[in-house]
């Protein structure tokens, strides 16, 4: 284990809260030799660099920081995108996606070539959708691109449900599915705690009303804490370290992350197998009627984005052929 530690490089783009958070995370608990940092804004990038790296010191962490191109991130055997602007306070993560995708797109053009066997982690929102786009625009294969989804979520519903059901939050078994926003529902008809289907093991919680409450506090889980501090970055820092871990150690953990579903035109979180090459293989969920309703009409919405997306794209395109010809 560590050799393989110490052969392995993570880059992280974007060294701001979520970014040197993962970092951070990743310097206390190391699973990798090397931590990559890239960041266009030079002077908080050599002092994240320098702050993190003053963590590796007290001889418990076999991982170097350093500061990196995007095209050293290429390289890396995971690549993990935080860059990007963050939702301000009552912003929905859709309305950050122009902003965000214009990003993406400058990104991957400076990482070519990527390394045939990265793995790209998209953490920046939307996420869903930079993942549609992240497909497209690296060139990786399909199961090499894959978004943090709702795995945060699921941890969110996980530590409510554990709380009321006075038991450990790994003993509990329910995912949030679909959209990391929104569209996201809850996979009620197949949570459990150990082997107890969940409507046994707490009949009297387990009311309509109890579960519009936990579905609102998922859902809102996020805004709530960006209102008061401005950001979460230590709950993305964990389930992003946790599931470069996944990747790096080839665990074949289920997560419920974002990747293409071929059968709905778009990215959105399903449960999966993750290991050394990404997305294993999806696993088979048995959704009931009402479920599956919300399911297609989360993916209705997404691929409605998308598709504005795509012509904002083209249309920017469009606009770089004239100038690159009127600069001639
Ligand atoms: N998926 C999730 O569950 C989840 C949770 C929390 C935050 N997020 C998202 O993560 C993203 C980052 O949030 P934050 O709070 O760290 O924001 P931040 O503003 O603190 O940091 C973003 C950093 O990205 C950098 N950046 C911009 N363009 C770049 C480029 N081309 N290459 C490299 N770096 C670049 C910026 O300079 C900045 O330092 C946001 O989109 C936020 O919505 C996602």
């Amino acid at each position: 284990m560590a050799e393989h530690k110490l052969k392995t490089s993570i880059a992280i783009l974007g060294c701001g809260e979520v970014g040197s958070t993962l970092a951070y995370t990743l310097v206390l608990n190391p699973i990798c030799g090397e931590i990559i940092m890239v960041d266009p804004k030079k002077a908080l990038l050599e002092a994240q660099v320098r702050d993190l790296s003053d963590a590796t010191y007290g001889g418990r962490s076999g991982t170097k920081v350093r500061a990196g191109t995007h095209k050293d991130a290429g390289q890396a055997d995971v690549v993990v995108i935080t860059a990007g602007a963050k939702q301000k306070p009552g912003e929905s993560r859709l309305s950050l996606l122009s902003r965000n995708l214009h990003i993406m797109s400058s990104i991957f053009k400076n990482m070519q070539p990527i390394s045939p066997t990265t793995i790209l982690l998209l953490v920046a929102n939307p996420v869903d959708i930079l993942t549609y786009f992240a497909r497209k625009l690296s060139g990786l294969p399909e199961s090499q691109v894959l978004g943090t989804g709702t795995t945060l979520d699921s941890a969110r519903l996980r530590g409510i449900l554990a709380e009321k059901a006075e038991v450990a939050p790994n003993s509990i078994d329910a995912y949030v599915l679909g959209e990391h926003g929104d569209s996201q529902f809850i996979a009620w008809s197949n949570a459990s705690i150990g082997t107890t289907p969940l409507h046994l093991a707490l009949p009297v919680c387990l009311t309509p009303e109890f579960k519009a409450e936990i579905a609102t506090h998922t859902r809102g889980a996020a805004g709530a804490i960006i209102a008061a501090k401005g950001c979460t970055a230590y709950g993305i820092g964990n389930v992003a370290a946790s599931i470069c871990k996944y990747i790096l150690f080839d665990a074949h953990t289920v997560r419920p992350l974002s990747f293409y579903q071929p059968e709905l035109g778009c990215c959105l979180s399903m449960p999966a197998v993750i290991g050394r090459r990404g997305i294993i293989r999806k696993m088979p969920v048995q959704l009931n009627e009402e479920e599956q309703t919300e399911l297609e009409a989360c993916a209705r919405g997404l691929r409605a984005v998308l598709e504005g997306a795509e012509k904002e794209l083209s249309a920017d395109k469009e606009l770089e052929k004239v100038l690159e010809e009127m600069r001639r």
